[in-house]
């Protein structure tokens, strides 16, 4: 069963005035973009800066509001009656950005940052106080880090730490899909394998489905069952992953893979945890 069908999903944004009669050309982001991702699928999402990989992620939550298309997560259409869909949305879908610098507030315990959407979400989840306490310990277990770090202010982490965090507090409203746009990108080396490890147990144990976003193609190959290209916003190519780094099919996806010097998940995931 998919967990995520997307049909024909367009979007453009205004452009910057340009000329002597302000005349905007449009930027389009995503041009008529299919796919679908089955339940417990890791799909991943590559393409150079700029081809639409992000904007098509904010579109699945409702951070963007395609121009045209069709979009189903879970049997939810979340552009149909966004009043209504919001909130299991949410329930259902959980982003994880590139930089957990910015995306924790540094004024919260982490405690209360992982216990946050277990509040919005109470009705659903109907937890008394004590039991989230023990779900954010749970959750921080789950993740690797010790529960004592509830008491701690995001600062007091390394990246790798904090994106720990982040993905704690993204699974706490118990979604069923992970958007991860970039998650290990702004992380040193040595950390990114152990993120990729993580992610992976968790998707097994949990029964997630991801939509991995990433321009790291060895982070792909190693976390991704299958794997699209975008490319100006059009999707090029589609396939198992293996297949399309082994024998890519477009021009333009032998170049993406031949601008990366090691796409080998072996090899490149083995150098990281080398530099562990
Ligand atoms: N809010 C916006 N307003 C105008 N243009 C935008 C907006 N958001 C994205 N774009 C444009 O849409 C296109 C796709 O951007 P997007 O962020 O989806 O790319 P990306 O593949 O995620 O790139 P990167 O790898 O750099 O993160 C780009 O040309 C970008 O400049
Ligand atoms: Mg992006």
């Amino acid at each position: 069963m998919s967990m995520i069908v997307i049909q024909g999903l367009c979007k453009q944004f205004r452009g910057a005035a340009t000329g002597l009669f302000g005349h905007r050309k449009p930027i389009v982001a995503l041009d008529d973009v299919s796919l679908a991702i089955a339940e417990g699928e890791s799909y991943g999402l590559v393409g150079e800066s700029g081809s639409g990989k992000s904007t098509l992620a904010r579109c699945l939550v409702g951070l963007e509001r395609p121009t045209r298309g069709r979009i189903e997560i879970d049997g939810l259409d979340p552009l149909a009656d966004r009043q209504r869909t919001a909130k299991r949305l949410a329930e259902t879908v959980q982003i994880v950005f590139q930089d957990p610098y910015s995306s924790l507030n540094p004024r919260m315990q982490v405690g209360a940052i992982i216990e946050e959407p277990m509040i919005v979400h109470r009705s659903r989840l109907g937890l008394r106080r004590d039991a989230r306490r023990r779900g954010v310990a749970r959750l921080l277990e789950r993740v690797g880090l010790p529960p004592s770090c509830a008491a701690r202010y995001p600062h007091q982490f390394s990246g790798g730490q904090r994106q720990r965090i982040a993905i704690a507090r993204a699974l706490a409203v118990e979604p069923r899909v992970l958007l991860l746009d970039e998650p290990t990108s702004a992380l040193d080396v040595s950390v990114q394998a152990q993120i990729l490890e993580l992610l992976g147990a968790l998707r097994r144990s949990m029964g997630l489905t991801f939509l991995f976003v990433s321009h790291d193609l060895g982070a792909v190959r190693f976390a991704c069952d299958r794997v699209g290209v975008l490319w100006h916003g059009r999707m090029v190519e589609e396939g198992v992953t293996a297949h399309v780094f082994d024998a890519p099919a477009q021009d333009y996806t032998k170049n993406l893979l031949a601008a990366v010097p090691e796409v080998d998940p072996d090899a490149s995931i083995a150098v990281r945890r080398a530099g562990a």
